[in-house]
C-alpha cells in the first residue's frame, strides 16, 4: 500500500518524506487556499516546490467544471513535471476529461468520488486513481471502509487497473482499515499518518529497557 500526505503545506510534505515512508501528495483547491497559494504562477511554483520534495506523484486539481477548460488546465498541469496527476472532480465533463487523458497517456486521479456507481465510471473512463472520500462519508453518518470494500471488491471482479485512492482519511484507525481491505493507496494527514508510531506498551517498555541499562551500567 502507498501512502501519500494529503496537503499543501511544504513544512508537512517534508516532515512526512523525511520519515521515509512517504510516496506521494494530494492537494485539492482547499488545502492550496490554507496554504494562501493564489494565481498562476505562485500555484505553478508551489507544486513545482511540492514535486522537489518528493518522488513521486503529485495530485494538482483543475478548477474548470467544463470539458475544455479541464482539458487546457490539466494539459498545463501535466506539463509543469512527470509527477503532476491531474485530479479532476466526478462529474459528466469530468469523465470525458479524463478519457481524453487517458488516450494522451496523462495520469489523473478521479476526485469527490462517494459511490461504487462513481467508482466504476472512473474506472471504464481510463482513471489512473478514484478517490472514494471516506471520511466524509462517515460525517454524514454512512460507512466510507464499506465503500472502499465495495470498489477494491468489484475493480478485482474486472480487473481494472484503475488504483483505489482512500481520500479523507480522518484517523489511523481509517488506514489500518484501507490496509486491511487492500486499498492501493491512502492519502492521509500528516497527524494520522504519525498516530500510527503511538502505543502506550512502545513507551512503558522503552522506558524499562532505558532504566535497567542505565541501572546496569551505574
Ligand atoms: C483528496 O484527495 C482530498 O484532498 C481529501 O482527502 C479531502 O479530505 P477532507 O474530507 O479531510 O477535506
Amino acid at each position: 500500500m502507498k501512502f501519500f500526505v494529503d496537503t499543501a503545506n511544504l513544512a508537512q510534505i517534508k516532515e512526512a518524506a523525511d520519515l521515509g515512508v512517504l510516496d506521494g501528495v494530494t492537494t485539492n483547491p482547499s488545502l492550496m487556499a490554507k496554504e494562501g497559494i493564489k494565481g498562476e504562477e505562485a500555484v505553478r511554483q508551489h507544486y513545482l516546490n511540492i514535486c522537489k520534495l518528493v518522488d513521486g506523484p503529485v495530485s494538482a486539481e483543475v478548477i474548470s467544471t467544463d470539458f475544455e477548460g479541464m482539458i487546457k488546465e490539466g494539459e498545463a498541469l501535466a506539463a509543469l513535471h512527470p509527477n503532476i496527476v491531474v485530479k479532476v472532480p466526478m462529474i459528466e465533463d469530468g469523465v470525458k476529461a479524463l478519457r481524453y487523458f487517458s488516450d494522451k497517456g496523462i495520469k489523473t486521479n478521479c476526485t469527490l468520488v462517494f459511490s461504487a456507481g462513481q467508482a466504476i465510471l472512473a474506472a471504464k473512463a481510463g482513471a489512473t486513481y478514484v478517490s472514494p472520500f471516506i471520511g466524509r462519508i462517515d460525517d454524514i453518518n454512512w460507512s466510507g471502509v464499506e465503500l472502499i470494500e465495495q470498489i477494491v471488491h468489484i475493480y478485482q471482479n474486472f480487473a481494472f487497473r484503475t488504483q483505489v485512492l482512500a481520500a479523507s482519511i480522518r484517523n489511523p484507525l481509517h488506514i489500518v482499515q484501507c490496509a486491511e481491505l487492500g486499498a492501493d493507496v491512502v492519502t492521509c494527514p500528516l497527524s494520522a499518518m504519525k498516530g500510527m508510531l503511538k502505543h502506550p506498551l512502545t513507551d512503558i517498555g522503552l522506558q524499562k529497557f532505558l532504566a535497567d541499562h542505565a541501572k546496569n551500567n551505574g
